[in-house]
């Protein structure tokens, strides 16, 4: 399991063989001069001491400090270097996480995973990726140094001795090895925990204007103390098992280290061993553990980081169910799209129902098209799949005669305009939100656009202007101002084809009268899709289809369907009513 991961994570760490091996080579100094410098004290107390050495002593006092200085420089780099190339890796993750959330099609952002739970894989687990590739590599590589040279050592003082120093080694690493299933299982719980922190967190703050109209502040404080308990518990179960690696492996240590003195002891006793050769092969033994106990400290990191890798490459496995055919043509549309059988259900598993049912529709260029009927009925639906944000399952979809599979995501996408029912605003200025979407404007185009969509005047008595900053902190518009930006939006676009998608149902009957003003402003050069269920607004439309649940269930124009007096004319005569 952890290979999987470590054999991904090998390819972003590549291409910084050339600073891993000066950092290898770092690492190999500082241990050197570590042992060099503890030598040299060595030196200190025969000479100075017993031959009371002036010369040895004035050069020692400055041998210190330079093997002190030297080795400082060598911590620095290889420390540096390090956390060079972990935050290289991990900024290349992150670019890589988010490039890719950016391409994947958008049923997964509505069914399979929340924004909070995203956030937290992109900051919170990245974050456990940059500890743990910024603090392994130097136990790794230094400790490795370490027991290999203490292996030489107590080769040289006891075969014998070592060998059996080496058979309780294997017993000490047990724990790690056991460990780290469980490590992995709890840093898991703790990892996916955190990121149901961030949704809750996410969510309640984004609903927090609902929360306090319905009071409901306390019930979101209990919500949020639950999971926050929940991450709590998570990281005591972690850790309960992290601390008890090192203990045990101290514990198995000290047994082998019993046995030694006891076997050593004895051969002492015999004579068999000298006292200095026994004591220096304990002294080397006991410093054999410390290393060892680094290696059990470093590994819940190390299981943490592996875990947080899989929740990245997570994200990064996730495959778009919307996929572009491999040499994808320029979506074109000047004569009809034309939906043709087509059938689609949201749900594919078994509680599969669908909702679009055996559609026939047309929507010829230049043509004003109007999709009418209850909610529910799958009227947005239409639209999801006209601008492949999912695949039908069934039929095909036409554009000028070819299949919308062969185009180009980006380039079909270009050809509509769309305004929906809630719009959506950048925390930005006017001016940014209004020519998302396109680059290079004049500032003609947007005076125009504006007037167009009925918005410039606003606008332009605003203190900054084009420059007033709206959106989530900003200066706040109303339903109606939003529509309108969404319009001069959709019209700097320059889409072939304009789609409202019941663009006026939460606004008042003025600021309605005004939105559909900007509207037909557009109908008049431009083809026009439009969703509603004001039947009002589309008497003078060219053709009406009237859904209703997944199936047109009439079509025709405004008159012809109030003559043929069925659901249509029923839903007119209840507005008109409703009207009164
Ligand atoms: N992303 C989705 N996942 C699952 N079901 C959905 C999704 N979007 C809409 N639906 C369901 O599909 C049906 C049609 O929805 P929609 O096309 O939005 O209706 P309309 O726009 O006519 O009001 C509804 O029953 C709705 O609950
Ligand atoms: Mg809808």
């Amino acid at each position: 399991m952890p290979m999987k991961q470590i054999k991904k994570l090998l390819k972003y760490i590549e291409p910084y063989k050339k600073q891993i091996f000066v950092s290898i080579f770092c690492m190999l100094n500082v241990a050197i001069l570590t042992a060099f410098s503890r030598w040299l004290l060595k030196p200190v107390i025969d000479e100075i001491f017993y031959s009371k050495n002036i010369k040895l002593l004035s050069l020692i006092v400055f041998a210190i400090p330079a093997v002190y200085l030297l080795n400082g420089i060598f911590i620095y780099f290889k420390n540096y270097i390090t956390i060079y190339v972990a935050n290289n890796i991990v900024k290349t993750l992150r670019e890589e996480t988010y490039q890719h959330l950016q391409k994947i099609s958008i049923d997964y952002f509505i069914t399979k995973s929340s924004t909070g739970k995203t956030i937290s894989k992109l900051t919170n687990d990245l974050n456990n990726i940059f500890l743990m590739l910024s603090k392994i590599p130097s136990v790794l590589v230094t400790d490795l140094i370490t027991i290999v040279g203490l292996i030489f050592i107590l080769f040289y003082l006891s075969v014998k001795f070592a060998l059996l120093s080496l058979i309780v080694l294997p017993i000490a690493l047990l724990p790690i090895y056991i460990f780290s299933k469980k490590l992995r299982h709890y840093s898991r719980k703790t990892q996916s925990e955190i990121g149901n922190l961030y949704k809750n967190i996410q969510e309640s703050i984004s609903a927090i204007g609902l929360t306090k109209a319905f009071s409901q502040e306390k019930r979101e404080i209990n919500n949020f103390n639950i999971t926050n308990t929940k991450v709590y518990n998570a990281i005591l179960k972690f850790s309960r098992t992290e601390l008890l690696s090192s203990p045990i492996m101290e514990f198995i240590g000290a047994l082998g280290v019993g046995l030694v003195l006891f076997l050593g002891g004895m051969d002492v006793i015999n004579g068999k061993w000298t006292p200095g050769g026994f004591f220096a092969f304990l002294a080397a033994v006991l410093s054999f553990y410390q290393p060892i106990k680094r290696f059990a400290e470093a590994n819940p990191l190390f299981q943490q980081g592996i875990v947080s890798l899989e929740r990245v490459f997570g994200i990064m496995e996730q495959e778009s169910s919307v996929i572009e055919v491999e040499t994808p043509l320029e979506a074109q549309f000047s004569k009809l799209i034309k939906f043709d059988n087509v059938t689609f259900s949201y749900n594919k598993d078994n509680r599969r129902k669908n909702i679009i049912k055996n559609i026939n529709l047309e929507i010829p260029f230049g043509k004003k098209i109007a999709l009418v009927g209850p909610s529910g009925a799958g009227k947005s639906t239409i639209l999801n799949l006209l601008m492949r944000f999912y695949d039908i399952d069934d039929g095909n979809i036409f554009i000028d005669g070819k299949n919308i599979k062969q185009f180009s995501l980006n380039s079909l996408r270009k050809l509509f305009g769309v305004v929906t029912q809630e719009t959506f605003l950048f925390n930005e200025t006017i001016k940014y939100n209004i020519t998302y979407g396109r680059e290079n404007v004049t500032e003609e185009e947007i005076i125009n656009a504006t007037k167009m969509a009925y918005i410039f005047d606003m606008i332009d008595n605003l203190p900054q202007k084009f420059d007033t900053i709206v959106g989530e902190r900003g200066y706040t518009l109303s339903g109606g101002e939003r529509q309108r930006i969404a319009i001069a939006r959709a019209i700097l676009k320059n889409p072939q084809i304009f789609i409202f998608d019941e663009p006026t149902s939460a606004l008042d009957a003025e600021s309605e009268s005004i939105v559909m003003k900007a509207i037909y402003n557009i109908v008049k050069y431009k083809t026009v899709l439009l969703i509603t269920h004001r039947l009002n607004l589309v008497s003078n439309f060219d053709y009406i289809y009237v859904f209703s649940d997944g199936e047109i269930i009439e079509q025709g124009q405004h008159q012809q369907l109030l003559k043929e007096g069925k659901f249509y004319a029923s839903l007119v005569s209840l507005q008109q009513i409703n009207n009164i």
